[in-house]
């Protein structure tokens, strides 16, 4: 069955849009992005928000997990999506240890994500304790959102990729994070890897807050999806929860191997790939030569 391409014009989204969304009940649609041309095809999609995660450790820059990540590498990535996805509300990942160390470390980093990238938001992976950069970032008049359940900086903390919260202590404990980062200031909580009943609860008693969920079900305000894995663009492993929407990496993998044979076997480039000169020209050259 063919699909038609639908291209959105639009406003630039803000916080208004998001909680318009909210109040509409209009899930928010969001998405991984870390480059140029992905992020322009993300806009003319109509993708609400864009998340330049620090996931690009893996996805774009092949380490094994989130840690190697800089803010340096974090705002080269950052601009290029801005420029991508002028109206699209973007979302700045704090990388490990921008945040950690301080509440002052937080509020400058989080500051050059505004100020040298564009981002319309940052978001930092933790609990409560992790409220006194949250109420810090927030007072500084930055946009905040905070990172619940499976957070990948604190992997080797976690014991691994795996859901959070199944057990009701557990669960007790991220409902307290999250009411914790409600009242610090975050405007929004992104929940990964939670159970679908957790999340749900949690949305229930968010007052001010925009409950987003990423594997943790749909009864969250809105949705995030790991780009990579929807579009077969991540090698090493796909996570249960993903949903590949097309299989890209296959087709570039058969165009690139296309590729491969059709220079090996002289049949590209054909007359259309390249460029000749005039005759006169060139005879005039070899007489020069
Ligand atoms: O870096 C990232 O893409 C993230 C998601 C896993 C939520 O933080």
């Amino acid at each position: 069955m063919m699909t038609e391409t639908v291209v959105v014009e639009r406003k630039k989204h803000t916080l208004p849009t998001l909680f318009k969304k909210v109040a509409d009940h209009v899930p928010i649609s969001w998405l991984t992005c870390y480059d140029y041309p992905t992020a322009y095809l993300q806009e003319k999609a109509g993708i609400d928000m864009i998340l330049v995660g620090d996931s690009l450790g893996m996805t774009i820059l092949g380490y094994e997990g989130t840690l190697p990540v800089t803010m340096d590498a974090m705002i080269l990535h950052t601009q290029a999506v801005r420029r991508g996805a002028p109206s699209t509300f973007i979302v700045g990942d704090m990388p490990y240890m921008s945040y950690q160390p301080s509440v002052e470390t937080a509020i400058r980093n989080a500051g050059r994500f505004m100020a040298e990238a564009g981002c319309d938001a940052i978001k930092l992976e933790g609990g409560i304790e992790m409220c006194d950069r949250i109420r810090g970032i927030v007072q500084a008049g930055i946009p905040t959102i905070g990172h619940l359940g499976l957070t990948p900086q604190s992997v080797a903390a976690l014991g691994g990729f795996r859901v959070q919260g199944k057990g009701a202590e557990q669960a007790k404990r991220i409902m307290d994070s999250a009411k914790a980062i409600e009242e610090a200031g975050a405007f929004m909580i992104l929940l990964e890897m939670v159970p679908d009943a957790v999340c749900k609860l949690i949305t229930e008693r968010a007052k001010d807050c925009i409950i987003m969920s990423l594997g943790s079900g749909p009864n969250a305000h809105g949705q995030l999806l790991i780009y990579h894995d929807m579009f077969g663009l991540y090698p090493k492993f796909k996570p249960r929860m993903a949903k590949v929407f097309g299989n890209a990496g296959e087709v570039i993998l058969k165009g690139l191997t296309q590729y491969v044979s059709e220079v090996t076997g002289h049949t590209f480039p054909q007359k259309e790939n390249y460029f000749t000169m005039p005759d006169v020209e060139y005879k005039k050259l070899l007489t020069m030569i």
